[in-house]
């Protein structure tokens, strides 16, 4: 590491809700396993958050549980960076409760993200959706981390968190915290498109349009070929139709740079078959995600040891959020 490279805190996290897709991959995962390298990490498992959406009861430990496996197969290694369950490091609660204080009801509700979610399930509209981006400005702030990598559709929320710990610094007059960015690709925040054209990867757009990492290659192969395209180009260098592009996306993430050109300019010259294109796509993807699968599988078969991991985050994410919380108490005027 140079001197002008400082080390940053990190945190992020992610919802056990269901296995880990590419989207979660390409938009999160990849860059804690990149960023564990140079900086003091701190990575969990968002399991207070899902509650949020009410999970069937009693699986969470099981589900938080495939999602650290997945974390360790996509290599987050627990010597380099704290990985913990949100479950695990209550105090993230009192900072919560303390930024509920000073959050109103206005700017709640004008959270794309809720508005989404009351949409999709009007009967179930509870404080804890409303205040999800509070519970995520604690879980951030309460390791003072400058750096937060998410995916596109995380940005909103960090803008909530800055405003958060903006407000309680001048309502104390005190610099506790700092106002964290989120990092994307060097491109910036990623997106990662559903199969059917429209729309982001994820359980929104339903199981078909989301490759996971867990899919057997069967599957992946069986997903990319029903992926949506076109009739194809009728104009040389015509611009791509959102479809045509979401499969490119894909191809650029997984393939290699000559295979992009190779089809791009098919493509330009309005020569390219799409199912030959799909077939590639299929086959470099299954080449990324088997690997992974596999390791997937290992990990979850020994909870032994993904408890062990789990025990040494705890611990780690432990000591951080008590230096923090102390002062934070400290500032605002309790005992300490
Ligand atoms: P969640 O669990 O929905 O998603 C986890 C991460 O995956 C990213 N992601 C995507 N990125 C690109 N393309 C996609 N199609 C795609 N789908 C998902 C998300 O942007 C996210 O980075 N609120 C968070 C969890 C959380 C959190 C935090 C994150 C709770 N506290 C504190 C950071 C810091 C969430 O629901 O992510």
């Amino acid at each position: 590491m140079t001197d002008t490279q400082k080390r940053e805190i990190v945190c992020s996290g992610i919802r056990p809700t269901g296995n880990l897709h590419l989207g979660n991959y390409f938009g999160a995962l990849r860059n804690f396993v990149r960023m564990q390298e140079e900086h003091d990490c701190y990575f969990f498992i968002a399991d207070y958050h899902s509650l949020t959406t009410h999970p069937t009861p009693g699986s969470i430990y099981g589900d938080a549980s495939k999602i650290m496996a997945a974390y360790l197969a996509a290599g987050l290694d627990p010597d380099k960076a704290t990985i913990y369950l949100q479950s695990d490091l209550p105090e993230t609660i009192e900072l919560y409760l303390f930024f509920n204080m000073n959050a109103y009801l206005g700017e709640l509700e004008r959270v794309t993200s809720f508005k989404d979610k009351v949409r999709q399930n009007p009967n179930n509209v509870n404080a804890g959706l409303l205040t999800y981006p509070t519970l995520m400005a604690a879980d951030i702030l309460i390791h003072k981390a400058t750096r937060v990598p998410v995916g596109k559709d995380q940005e909103q929320h960090l803008e909530m968190t800055r405003t958060f710990a903006g407000r309680f610094n001048n309502m104390y007059h005190a610099e506790v915290f700092p106002l964290p960015q989120a990092i994307g690709s060097a491109t910036g925040l990623v997106k990662i498109p559903a199969l059917n054209g429209a729309g982001k990867m994820g359980k929104s757009e339903g199981e078909a349009s989301t490759i996971f990492l867990t899919d057997e290659p069967s599957v992946v192969r069986k997903k990319i070929m029903k992926a949506k395209s076109d009739s194809g180009p009728t104009q040389m260098n015509q611009q791509k139709p959102e479809e045509i592009e979401n499969l490119f996306q894909l191809l650029r993430v997984v393939s290699t740079e000559e295979t992009v050109e190779y089809f791009d300019d098919l493509y330009n010259r309005c020569q390219i078959r799409y199912g030959d294109l799909k077939k590639q796509l299929a086959e470099d993807m299954v080449a990324f995600v088997e690997p992974i699968r596999q390791r997937i599988i290992e990990y979850q078969a020994d909870d032994a040891r993904l408890r062990r991991v789990m025990d040494q985050g705890k611990e780690k994410a432990h000591e951080s959020a008590r230096r923090t919380l102390d002062e934070v108490r400290h500032v605002i005027g309790y005992r300490n």
